[in-house]
């Protein structure tokens, strides 16, 4: 029997965000991150540091995520953790601790693929805003993918989709890391782009077919473009910062809705949400916003916390699961390559 209320704890640790949240019912009463500066020296997520984080962070952040929830562990009816995507040292922390915890408190547990979890966001309470109804598409755009997915039920989904080389998150990453920028230079070029003119400068669209996504030749040409400019104006890069990363954001946001627009009319779908880390870009959120009133699509776009990799949206996933009594055993095992 399923009760009026269920409290359940969401876990997320599939790349460099340790994070616990409070789920009642839809609604979210708590939703804790703790970040990994330390690879900011590196240019990039180093795995075993990650684990390593997690291994030290998550304790913290449950119990933050209880207290701040003003809950008791004992109030919890079960516990959603991510079993993958994303990197096997950091899954297995939160795994793991996900599989102690339901068996030392005797209560069942879901596992969650990272993936879904970013899509169901949109379906976590927010006053004033519309939930989509199925069928729609979601475009995920994150750090580690690119995706265009089919949603037909909250667990029925299909990836129509994908990139095959670099996500979306890695184009803003790469580029930025070209042009100096610390780590994750995703924010920074929205920060400049909103200076700049987007179409001061021409990069490179790939030709991909059906609705399949590349983003490896936006960073050869990247790359090319500053060789060129900078071999006669060493301060190129810095007289033309804003006006680079406008014309590279719009670039990447014209790849990206080209094929989603493609999709929509392929499957006769006028729902549309974007979803992922990279859907906090304000050139996508504008764009999406456009296209909507262009188009007649009704258009999703998440909060910003739960844009990025949260466990909030993992909490959320695990309820559906929950509603279904698709639980997981003491058996299981983090899947660094878990597909949709
Ligand atoms: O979903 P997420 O937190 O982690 C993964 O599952 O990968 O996404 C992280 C990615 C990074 O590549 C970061 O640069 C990008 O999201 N990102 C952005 C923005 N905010 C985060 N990219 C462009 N514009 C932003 N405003
Ligand atoms: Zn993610």
């Amino acid at each position: 029997m399923i009760k009026n209320d269920i409290i359940i704890l969401g876990i997320e640790s599939s790349c460099d965000d340790t994070s616990a949240a409070i789920l009642k019912n839809e609604a979210i009463l708590s939703n804790e991150i703790a970040g990994q500066k330390v690879h900011e020296a590196y240019g990039g997520v180093v795995p075993e540091l990650a684990s390593r984080a997690h291994q030290q962070n998550i304790l913290p952040v449950v119990d933050t995520a209880i207290k701040n929830a003003k809950i008791n562990i004992s109030d919890i009816d079960a516990i959603a953790f991510t079993r993958g995507p994303g990197l096997l040292g950091s899954l297995i922390v939160g795994t793991s601790f996900a599989k102690s915890l339901a068996l030392g408190l005797n209560i069942p547990m879901m596992e969650v693929n990272h993936m879904h979890g970013h899509v169901l966001a949109h379906f976590i309470d927010d006053e004033g805003k519309d939930k989509p109804r199925f069928p729609f598409i979601c475009l995920t755009v994150s750090g580690g993918h690119t995706q265009i997915v089919l949603v037909n039920d909250y667990l029925d989904m299909e990836v129509v989709g994908t990139t095959k080389d670099d996500a979306a998150g890695e184009a803003f990453d790469k580029s930025a890391k070209l042009l100096g920028l610390p780590y994750p230079g995703g924010p920074l070029i929205d920060k400049h782009a909103k200076l700049g003119n987007p179409k001061a400068f021409q990069f490179t669209a790939p030709n991909m077919p059906d609705f399949d996504y590349s983003f490896s030749g936006l960073k050869t040409n990247v790359l090319q473009f500053l060789q060129r400019n900078t071999k006669n104006d060493k301060d190129f890069v810095q007289n033309n910062i804003d006006d680079i990363c406008a014309s590279l954001q719009a670039t990447i946001v014209e790849i990206l809705f080209d094929k989603l627009i493609q999709a929509t009319r392929h499957f006769n779908i006028n729902e549309v949400a974007i979803a992922g880390g990279v859907s906090a870009n304000s050139g996508i959120r504008k764009r999406l916003q456009q296209e909507g009133e262009k188009r007649g699509w009704k258009t999703h776009i998440p909060k910003f916390e739960y844009c990025t990799d949260n466990a909030a949206m993992i909490a959320i996933t695990g309820r559906y699961h929950y509603l279904n009594q698709n639980f997981a055993q003491q058996d299981i095992s983090p899947s660094a390559r878990l597909k949709i």
